[in-house]
């Protein structure tokens, strides 16, 4: 069995995006209220205290989008510091990233993911929603303070949707010629979000590798990281290309993960909506870290029984009720 020691931690569920896959139109959001957030000094007991002593020692910030964390480069600054914490790393849309990339690097923040699903700013426009307007360029100047400041591996994903973006792989490839920016396809997941691009959803990554190999060829690479990417490199490139085939290539054996959402619930598996523990409500009524470092461990012991296929075989059409943006990503 794998060893589960990274967590992935929601900061917030709100984002200032509305990806069409990750937030679609229409799809009803309950917004967490303020109250129920875990605070900065819960999430920290937890950190220290509940999830370093069970084993996990890396740790991805996530959202909605994290960025909107009220003092975040604080807390960012407290999980970096503490000794354990051995990788630590954010996924962000971007969009608030340029003022703020120097300090999180300064308080100790090294690698960061950005979504980047377009290199056309009218395409970025309609994939993130209705209240993108004009947003491609901060992303963008986003990723080039991430990239100034130091960031590395600095990752930039890439979901793909088929009639959208799907022109554009070539393009998002050869980013990663001259520099050493490392763009990973995402194969698309219907998660409350099934109907959004008719009969198909994804495109499976072999095909866009092949795209690829055709052009300029591909050598299996390598890239510092704890998530599902198929590491590959054009040759002689900077940068790599990684493929996150959770449609085509379930990588649910290999998983090593456990999520953390803002309002404290952790989670065995991005889709498992049963076996979940409520870690803030016990914290708030006075149940010793001892207990729920047992609690923790409970669910590490059941996670092998639990995953992506498993639960829903097959599934392409959709059953998921929450959306990613509530799930964290
Ligand atoms: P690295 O440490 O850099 O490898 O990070 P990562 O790839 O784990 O993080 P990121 O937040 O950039 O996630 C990239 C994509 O992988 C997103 O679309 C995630 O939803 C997806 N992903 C991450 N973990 C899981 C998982 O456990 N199951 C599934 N199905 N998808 C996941
Ligand atoms: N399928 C695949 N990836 C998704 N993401 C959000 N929604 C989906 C989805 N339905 C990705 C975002 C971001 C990461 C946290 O999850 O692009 O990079
Ligand atoms: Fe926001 Fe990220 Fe979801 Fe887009 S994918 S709506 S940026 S949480």
């Amino acid at each position: 069995m794998n060893q589960v020691d990274y967590l992935r931690i929601s900061l917030i569920d709100r984002c200032n995006f509305r990806c069409q896959y990750c937030m679609p139109e229409g799809a009803e959001l309950d917004y967490i209220f303020k109250q129920q957030l875990l605070t900065d000094d819960e999430l920290l007991t937890l950190i220290q205290f509940v999830f370093i002593p069970v084993g996990f020692t890396r740790f991805r910030l996530t959202g909605g989008e994290p960025l909107l964390r009220p003092r975040v480069v604080e807390l960012v600054g407290a999980i970096a510091s503490l000794p354990q914490t051995q990788d630590l790393s954010m996924t962000t849309n971007g969009f608030l990233l340029a003022p703020l990339a120097k300090s999180l690097y300064n308080v100790g923040l090294r690698r960061i993911n950005i979504s980047l699903d377009s290199l056309d700013p009218e395409t970025f426009d309609q994939i993130i929603g209705n209240r993108g307007r004009g947003r491609w360029q901060q992303v963008w100047d986003g990723i080039q303070a991430a990239y100034r400041v130091g960031f590395t591996p600095l990752k930039l994903n890439v979901v793909v949707i088929p009639g959208v973006n799907d022109k554009e792989i070539l393009d998002l490839a050869a980013l990663t010629i001259d520099k050493q920016w490392h763009v990973r396809f995402i194969e698309f997941m219907p998660i409350g979000n099934s109907q959004l691009f008719g009969d198909r959803g994804w495109i499976a990554s072999e095909e866009l590798r092949q795209l690829i190999r055709d052009r300029w060829g591909l050598t299996e690479s390598q890239v510092c990281g704890n998530g599902p990417a198929d590491v590959f490199q054009i040759p002689g490139a900077k940068g790599t290309l990684g493929f996150i085939s959770q449609m085509s290539e379930c990588f649910c054996e290999r998983c090593n993960r456990m999520r953390l959402s803002a309002d404290g619930w952790l989670r065995p598996c991005l889709l498992n909506e049963d076996a979940q523990i409520d870690l803030k409500t016990a914290l708030r009524s006075g149940i010793s870290t001892t207990q729920l470092r047992e609690q923790v461990r409970s669910l590490l012991a059941i996670k092998p029984e639990i995953n992506f296929k498993q639960r829903d075989p097959g599934n392409t059409t959709g059953v998921y009720t929450r959306t990613m943006s509530q799930i964290g990503g």
